[in-house]
């Protein structure tokens, strides 16, 4: 039996990876920290209500639990957010990891960390795991100084960058691309989505399988994860219609230049995924299969809640 400590239990990564570790509560004990009260709907499991950027209260919850493996999802991801307050940025997605890698390395802890494509500059797309980072915004500086932490370390660490998580979760705080075009088009708004931004979107689902897979394989070192399918987010968001059975004439394109927004995103992204695929045994699939999934399990569960 693994003890798996998930913090930002209460996000769309943590909520996802709490709900497939719980498939096996015989193979693991799971224990999540994040703010405010447990919004995961789950009872089967040890939530600790945290804020984790106060290092004496995370120092000590960690030395009472002794966790296995930690798997790392809490972070300020709104990229705009980090943009405007960039020692909040610093504090939850910089110093947070450093200390958490400090822990790992005295008790020799598992530490599972997710990151980003926005530390490219998007200008090649396809990135490799050895491609060369150059980040456009705070938030993405901010993810690659907290990879540095690691890969200078001496820990066992793996690193998971992923591009556009999308799923749904009991109660999340955050909207996702899926979500949000599925409920405008569905009440027939119209929506503008940029045209010349390109993405491999990723499935939380899939994110958490990966997340399982290090856990497991105890795998070190860096690996992409996302679908296999690079598009622009104007052509996401048809994709999304298209599933749903929605109105595709409602999604108007428009260019990035036109939003003004505080932080810059890279142009194109993407992944190469060969090393998931041979290291970890993870076939990810295109964003059309996983959408079909995502739309089942919708049907089922998440209809009534968004
Ligand atoms: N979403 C994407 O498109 C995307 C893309 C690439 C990489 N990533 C990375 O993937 C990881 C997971 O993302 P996600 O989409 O699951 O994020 P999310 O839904 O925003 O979840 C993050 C969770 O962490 C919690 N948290 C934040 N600060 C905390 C603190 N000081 N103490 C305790 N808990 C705290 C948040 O709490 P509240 O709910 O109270 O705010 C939230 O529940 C992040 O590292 C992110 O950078 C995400």
């Amino acid at each position: 039996m693994k003890k798996i400590l998930i913090t930002g239990s209460n996000g769309l990564l943590g909520q996802t990876l709490l709900n497939l570790l719980l498939k096996n509560k015989e193979d693991y004990k799971v224990i999540g920290f994040s703010r405010g009260e447990n919004r995961s709907g789950r009872e089967d499991f040890t939530y600790v209500s945290i804020d984790i950027a106060d290092e004496k209260r995370l120092y000590t919850a960690l030395e009472k639990i002794q966790p296995d493996a930690i798997v790392h999802t809490a972070a300020m991801t709104n990229v705009d957010a980090c943009e405007d307050d960039k020692k909040a940025c610093d504090i939850l997605n910089i110093e947070v990891v450093r200390f958490l890698a400090d822990y790992c390395s005295a008790s020799k802890t598992h530490l599972i960390h997710i990151s980003t494509d926005f530390i490219f500059d998007g200008k090649k797309g396809y990135y490799k795991e050895i491609d060369a980072p150059n980040p456009l915004s705070y938030y993405g500086l901010s993810k690659l100084k907290s990879e540095e932490i690691l890969t200078q370390s001496s820990i066992n660490y793996t690193i998971l960058r992923t591009i556009l998580v999308y799923g749904f979760v009991y109660k999340m705080t955050r909207n996702n691309i899926v979500l949000w075009v599925r409920k405008m088009l569905s009440e027939n708004k119209e929506i503008t989505i940029v045209n010349d931004q390109f993405r491999m979107p990723t499935y939380a689902e899939e994110l958490a399988l990966a997340c399982k897979l290090a856990i497991d394989k105890k795998a070190t070192g860096i690996f992409n994860i996302s679908s296999n399918t690079l598009l622009s987010i104007y052509e996401i968001a048809q994709q999304i219609a298209d599933v749903f059975g929605l109105d595709t004439s409602l999604i108007k394109p428009i260019s990035t230049a036109t939003l003004n927004q505080k932080a810059k995103r890279p142009a194109k992204t993407g992944f190469d995924l060969e090393k998931i695929k041979t290291e970890l045994g993870l076939y990810p699939k295109s964003f059309k299969e996983d959408l079909l999934r995502f739309k089942e399990r919708f049907k089922e569960n998440g209809s009534s809640l968004y």
